[in-house]
């Protein structure tokens, strides 16, 4: 008995146009446990109609926002009511350890939901009084269609950081989840129907990048196309958004650094190093995967973070105590792998972990003394890899760390008040975190320099990307009528 992962396409779930199906794969099962709708142009078009239809003549766009914002509270609630089956569908399609979907994703989902609908509705605009006599303001209108492509280390999660902006500035969107990890976004959008979100505004189209993804990103009738996954896809979907001129808003990879200076509390520093490279398999775009240590407290913290890496729990994702688990799939399993395999001749030193004994699983590795130009040092691995450096002074530290065409994020722990505020300043990175890792206010912006990205999202970043600020210039008369 297989289970099928339909198209959600106006409210209906359907296959594909040609019927064919994919096979989406358990990675520690190392078997296949359900199929999917295998999309292609034809599929995607037909989702784009769809949400083109509920944008210009449906109600989401014309809806006040409590009504709009009511019914994806309505959603968040429905997505906390599944919880389990959400986190398992997740766990099961990409090795995610199910307490890690059940604690931070599926709460996360349904407070992407929470807090956009709120933030929508709390909104406040500019109003700009003139001496010219006129008065101006500010609206944000809805953009349109959203194409929303998702990747596969934090399905449910990354999809409703897209879709639940999007929806409560009154787009209609059309998400294509990765190939991965198809089974959390039916699920997501068959919540949407049941929250009342009318047919059409949320669809769902199923299938590889190339073919169904790329064929949305170069449709015409997309009005904004976010993407989260490896820069590469990134700039191959700002080229085809260049043919429409569709703005994009892009969340790419990460090589993100961890400073760790002698005067910072160790304990601290090793716990949040450790959940920043290890965590999801280090499949995290935010990965602290280069730890820079300063020479005093290197070795210590060195031994610190071998042995709590060691302490980690690998299995099965379904076990509640796992801590890590199997790499999302064969293709990511065998590109770590090589990364893996190629330490010793780049110049490095595995001090703990390398491949596992079982299936598609790497052990959380520490790397030494690669040097800083090899491969390891400097391409974005997405797995439990780190590799550590010793520093001798802040100003070293912080050109190490900036030594890197990527900038999403980067970490510091220090006790020194002066020093973080400087650090954190002069770090080229979307996002710095001082003695602690992974801590969102969804407020905040979201998002990267360099190859990590374009744009930002968050509060009233979202806003800015998912609408179409407007500005309105009234003149106002004087007593003759006159002006
Ligand atoms: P990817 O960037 O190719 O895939 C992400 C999403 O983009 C998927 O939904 C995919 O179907 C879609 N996609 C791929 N090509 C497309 C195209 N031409 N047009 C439209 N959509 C397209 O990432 P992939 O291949 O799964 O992973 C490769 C590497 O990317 C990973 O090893 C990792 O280094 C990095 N990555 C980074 C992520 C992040 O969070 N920054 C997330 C996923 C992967
Ligand atoms: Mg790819």
């Amino acid at each position: 008995m297989t289970e099928f992962i339909p198209h959600v396409i106006n409210g209906e779930e359907t296959e594909s146009a040609g019927g064919a199906r994919f096979a989406t794969v358990d990675p520690w099962l190392r078997q296949p446990w359900a199929e999917a709708a295998l999309g292609e142009a034809a599929d995607a078009g037909r989702a784009a109609a769809a949400a083109r239809l509920a944008f210009d003549e449906g109600p989401w766009p014309r809806m006040g926002h409590a009504e709009r914002g009511a019914l994806l509270q309505a959603l968040a609630d429905l997505i906390v009511a599944n919880a389990g089956e959400l986190a398992m569908a997740d766990t099961t399609d990409m090795g995610k350890p199910i307490t890690d979907a059940l604690e931070n994703d599926v709460p996360r989902a349904a407070l992407n939901f929470r807090f956009f609908a709120d933030h929508a509705r709390l909104a406040t605009a500019d109003a700009l009084p003139m001496d010219s006599g006129h008065h101006a303001y500010t609206r944000f209108e809805p953009a349109g269609v959203v194409a929303a492509i998702a990747p596969w280390n934090f399905p449910l999660m990354l999809e409703t950081w897209k879709v639940a902006p999007a929806l409560a500035w009154g787009n209609t969107v059309v998400l294509k989840p990765a190939e991965q990890s198809p089974a959390s976004a039916t699920m997501l959008a068959r919540l949407a129907l049941r929250a009342g979100i009318p047919p059409g505004v949320l669809n769902v189209v199923q299938g590889y990048g190339p073919t169904a993804g790329a064929a949305l990103t170069s449709d015409p009738r997309v009005d904004r196309i976010t993407f989260t996954g490896e820069s590469a896809t990134g700039r191959a979907i700002a080229a085809s958004a260049a043919a429409n001129l569709t703005p994009v808003s892009l969340e790419l990879g990460g090589k993100g650094a961890s400073l760790v200076f002698a005067d910072a509390d160790l304990r601290t520093a090793v716990d949040w190093s450790i959940r920043a490279i290890f965590s999801n398999a280090g499949q995290v775009c935010l990965a602290g995967s280069r730890l820079y240590v300063q020479r005093p407290v290197y070795n210590e913290f060195l031994e610190r973070f071998r042995a709590a890496a060691e302490d980690l729990r690998i299995g099965d994702p379904k076990v509640p105590d796992t801590q890590v688990g199997p790499l999302a799939s064969e293709e990511h399993y065998r590109k770590v792998r090589a990364h893996v395999e190629s330490v010793e001749a780049q110049g490095g030193k595995i001090i703990t972990g390398g491949l596992g004994d079982r299936g598609w699983v790497v052990r959380p590795t520490v790397v030494t003394d690669a040097p800083p130009d090899a491969p390891v040092s400097t391409e974005e691995i997405f797995g439990p890899v780190v590799v550590v450096h010793p520093f001798d002074t802040e100003e070293q530290a912080v050109t190490a760390a900036n030594s890197t065409r990527y900038g999403l994020n980067a970490m510091v722990f220090t006790e020194n008040l002066s020093r973080a505020h400087r650090v954190s300043a002069a770090l080229r990175a979307g996002t710095v975190w001082v003695n602690c890792f992974f801590i969102r206010d969804l407020r905040a912006p979201f998002g990267g320099v360099g190859d990590s990205g374009i744009g930002r999202e968050g509060g009233n970043f979202s806003r800015e990307f998912f609408t179409e600020p407007k500005a309105v210039v009234m003149a106002i008369r004087n007593r003759e009528g006159r002006g």
